[in-house]
């Protein structure tokens, strides 16, 4: 997501801001810009593309002064333009603004701005903070962002600098990080420590509701409400590299521990306060969607098993025949397809050849393509007929792990959006599901909290070589990508396969030197799968069961359970997936493994 930084003190702020940004690279971006201000006036320079751009346009500019704010934009409303490229100016060149997160009432606020005679010049939600800062300004810059923030709805970082005060930055957070590195006789403002570790380790982190007046001379933060508020300076231990990762060992762990706040991010532009479901760039009219006959979800690896899943929930809701097929293949089949087919392509990356291959095959056979993606901008965004975003935020590591539990989530919501429209769910039925989905985030973060348990059976299986992973019913894609993140992040050999499939072959390969992995949640083929289970400990394998809360009987017969916080059973795919990651990614680290790049493997797979 966005990046943001900002300097105060006697140094050319230019060079420490670029380095800083470049430090957030991480984070992802599409173009980044800088304000600097000197000699009575801001000047901002602003690149669509990586920093070199910026840092070309800087030279040219020669651009210099004591105090800067400066940004990377990873873009969620509006495209990747010059004009939508942060820092943001007021109607007067007085006030500019860099901010990371999302402004969810954005519309309302810009239409109620430009009524007062504000002037807008890009299609971002930032916008509207820096026209609204201008509106209450009346020569306290601190006192015109709180009011501005107390109005904005959503998750924001912001720094903001006026013309009229050469020496003060303000900041102000809610639900997105802020911190202050603490110089000598200068500060620093960053979206995250790994931006400002060069010059100082000690640093204030913002809470959200919390805001700071940053002078050379010191800080002063306080809450919305203006309250003054005493912080505790934290020392930062890690070096650059570890800071960046968050403290994570490992971008792939940092990313794990993401979902809550991937699917919350994910969530929140498609479930509106009134209860109702929003899909802003769907292009799918209501007599479109209540004419679909089938629907055909195209993807690739772990994006494939997310498809798995959406099939489930629509059949399941919505009533509506799907066929999930793996990109490679459909884009050779002869697919039978015409323009009351609803093809869905999944792809985080946006990229992918074989699902890119399949769009163009179902457009060229009338069908209607939406693309699931996570990369605003991507090429799939441009060949799709429309578009749902899944927020997760950037994923570095290449084992797809956020991305994919945001998918299923987008997945899901849209089959809400689809069962309402075609009357298959009444308002209340709907808003019941919508709560269980809202409930996601908090029951992953429980899963998390048994991480401890996760790595203690990692490290008694570490040494194995093979492994099955079963599952039936929503458990099976979940099976099928337990095994593919162990594959391939720990090169052990792993087969998801549909649990009822063992007698026909499988079998044949169960004895004490091979653990099987199962999922065993409560659900309507529950009994089935505990009579596979004992199948497998008949001939002797260890199992390791992914289980519902609460059962007791699995414990008689698993070697390790991992247990998960009650759900419906059709959701419980997001949160019986996050163990297996949990499994594969400390089974990879006993092995001593690189997780975040394992071996022939890319993030995004742009050839065939
Ligand atoms: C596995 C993984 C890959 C991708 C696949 C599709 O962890 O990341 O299997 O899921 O290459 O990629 P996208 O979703 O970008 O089309």
């Amino acid at each position: 997501m966005c990046g943001i930084v900002g300097y105060i003190g006697s140094k050319n702020s230019v060079p420490i801001l670029i380095d800083g940004l470049k430090k957030l690279e991480y984070r992802g971006y599409d173009s980044a810009g800088l304000a600097i201000l000197s000699d009575g006036k801001i000047d901002i320079v602003r690149e669509v593309g990586n920093l070199s751009h910026l840092e070309n346009a800087l030279n040219k500019n020669e651009l210099c002064g004591n105090l800067g704010i400066g940004h990377t934009r990873w873009a969620t409303h509006g495209r990747p333009t010059k004009e939508n490229a942060h820092p943001h100016a007021d109607c007067k060149n007085n006030i500019s603004v860099v901010h990371n997160g999302i402004i969810e009432n954005f519309l309302n606020l810009k239409e109620q701005l430009m009524e007062r005679g504000h002037v807008f010049h890009s299609e971002t939600d930032t916008e509207v903070i820096v026209h609204l800062i201008e509106e209450y300004y009346e020569g306290d810059l601190l006192a015109a962002v709180q009011n501005a923030a107390k109005k904005l709805e959503g998750s924001f970082a912001v720094a903001a600098i006026c013309r009229d005060h050469p020496d003060l930055i303000v900041v102000a957070r809610k639900d997105s990080p802020l911190i202050i590195g603490i110089g000598n006789g200068e500060y620093f403002v960053a979206s995250d420590i790994p931006a400002v570790l060069k010059h100082t380790k000690n640093i204030f982190i913002l809470e959200d509701y919390e805001m700071a007046k940053i002078t050379p001379e010191g800080i002063c933060i306080v809450t919305f409400d203006g309250e003054e508020v005493k912080k505790d300076i934290f020392k930062v231990e890690w070096d650059g590299e570890a800071a960046e990762k968050g403290g994570f060992e490992d971008f792939m762990l940092k990313e794990i521990y993401e979902q809550p706040k991937a699917i919350k991010e994910t969530m929140r532009d498609k479930f509106s306060k009134e209860d109702e479901i929003i899909f802003e760039k769907l292009q799918l009219s209501e007599e479109d969607i209540r004419n679909i006959n089938k629907v055909v979800i195209i993807a690739c690896g772990t994006s494939y098993h997310a498809g798995l899943v959406g099939k489930e929930a629509i059949e399941h809701w919505a009533k509506i025949p799907v066929e999930v097929d793996i990109s490679s293949e459909f884009r050779y089949s002869d697919p039978i397809l015409n323009e009351n087919t609803l093809v869905v392509a999944i792809t985080q990356s946006g990229e992918t050849a074989d699902t890119l291959a399949g769009v163009k095959e179902a457009k060229n056979k009338g069908a209607k393509v939406i693309g699931i993606t996570n990369v605003l901008g991507s090429t799939i965004t441009r060949e799709a007929d429309g578009i749902i975003y899944t927020h997760a935020g950037p994923e570095i590591g290449v084992a797809a792990t956020k991305t994919l539990v945001c998918q299923m989530v987008a997945l899901y919501i849209f089959a809400l959006y689809l069962a309402k429209i075609r009357k298959y769910l009444n308002t209340e039925e709907t808003s019941a599901i919508a709560k269980d989905i809202l409930m996601l985030p908090d029951k992953v973060e429980e899963i998390l909290s048994g991480n401890g348990k996760i790595k203690e059976s990692a490290e008694n299986y570490a040494n194995c070589t093979d492994f099955l992973f079963l599952g039936r019913g929503i458990g099976l894609p979940v099976a099928l990508e337990g095994a593919l993140k162990l594959k391939e992040i720990s090169y052990i050999h792993a087969e998801g396969y549909a649990a009822g499939e063992m007698k026909h072959g499988p079998i044949a390969l169960i004895d004490d030197g091979v653990p099987v992995v199962v999922v065993a949640t409560k659900s309507k083929v529950y009994e089935k799968i505990l009579g596979n289970i004992q199948e497998v400990k008949a001939r002797g394998a260890d199992v390791v069961a992914v289980a519902s809360c609460g059962d007791d009987e699995i414990e008689k017969v698993a070697d390790y359970v991992f247990y998960l916080p009650e759900t419906p059973e059709i959701i419980s795919a997001v949160l019986a997936v996050v163990p297996l990651q949990l499994f594969a990614y400390h089974m990879a680290k006993e092995r001593g493994c690189n997780v975040d790049q394992p071996r022939n493997l890319a993030k995004s797979v742009t050839v065939e």
